[in-house]
């Protein structure tokens, strides 16, 4: 797999990553969708780089203009709820994409530390040969993100795969790793050491879909 870890890089994603982890500042829920929002539209740009660009020409109203645009056909698929704001964050920028959702949720049976991901809601255009992007804030275990995978097979089969995330745990990271083919693209904005007993990413930001859409009641 090829890691795009963006913050190893110094750049202005590193102010929209530390008001997302700010105790203080994440509390403006607005705020806190809009910096996801524009860290979406980072981890987009970057990503853009690495897709297909064919030679175009252009009229203006005062003569032609030849720039390469881009041809993939891009599926962008997010995890419900909390991969609603990256979702937007990437469709500000793949404004033609297909979208496909799905509804991934961790289920505690008994013991609050274990949990298996339960995959309910479906909506996906066919992926057949297409650019399927894949996007899930919160890389922590990395789970969510294979059993979306798992899922969409029945879809077809996407010329390549682009997973997009915000804040990973290194766990996660080598995961998925593992999981997806040697040509898929990880772009994610910064990876954190380790995963608390409850597989929160530690120091993470706390709950993305919280913070995002307010609190829920436990299943
Ligand atoms: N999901 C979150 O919202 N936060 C984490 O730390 C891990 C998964």
């Amino acid at each position: 797999m090829h890691i795009h870890n963006l913050s190893l890089q110094n750049s202005v994603l590193n102010t929209f990553i530390s008001e997302i982890r700010d105790k203080t500042i994440q509390k403006d829920s607005m705020r806190f969708r809009r910096n996801i929002e524009r860290i979406g539209e980072v981890l987009g740009y970057e990503l853009s780089k690495k897709l297909n660009f064919k030679p175009s020409e252009i009229e203006t109203p005062l003569g032609k203009s030849n720039i390469s645009l881009m041809k993939n056909d891009i599926v962008l698929c997010s995890i419900l709820r909390a991969g609603v704001p990256l979702h937007n964050g990437l469709l500000n920028y793949f404004d033609a994409a297909e979208n496909a959702f799905i509804s991934a949720y961790r289920h505690h049976k008994h013991d609050p530390e274990s949990f298996e991901i339960i995959v309910e809601y479906l909506a996906c255009p066919s992926l057949e040969n297409k650019t399927l992007i894949l996007a899930d804030p919160m890389l922590a275990t990395g789970q969510s993100m294979v059993a979306t995978f798992e899922a969409l097979k029945p879809f077809g089969i996407p010329k390549e795969v682009h997973l997009v995330s915000v804040i990973g745990a290194q766990e996660g990271v080598d995961f998925v790793s593992k999981a997806f083919g040697n040509d898929t693209h990880l772009w994610i904005a910064t990876v954190d050491k380790k995963l608390n007993d409850k597989g929160y990413i530690i120091p993470g930001l706390g709950d993305a879909g919280d913070l995002a859409f307010g609190e829920k009641l436990q299943q």
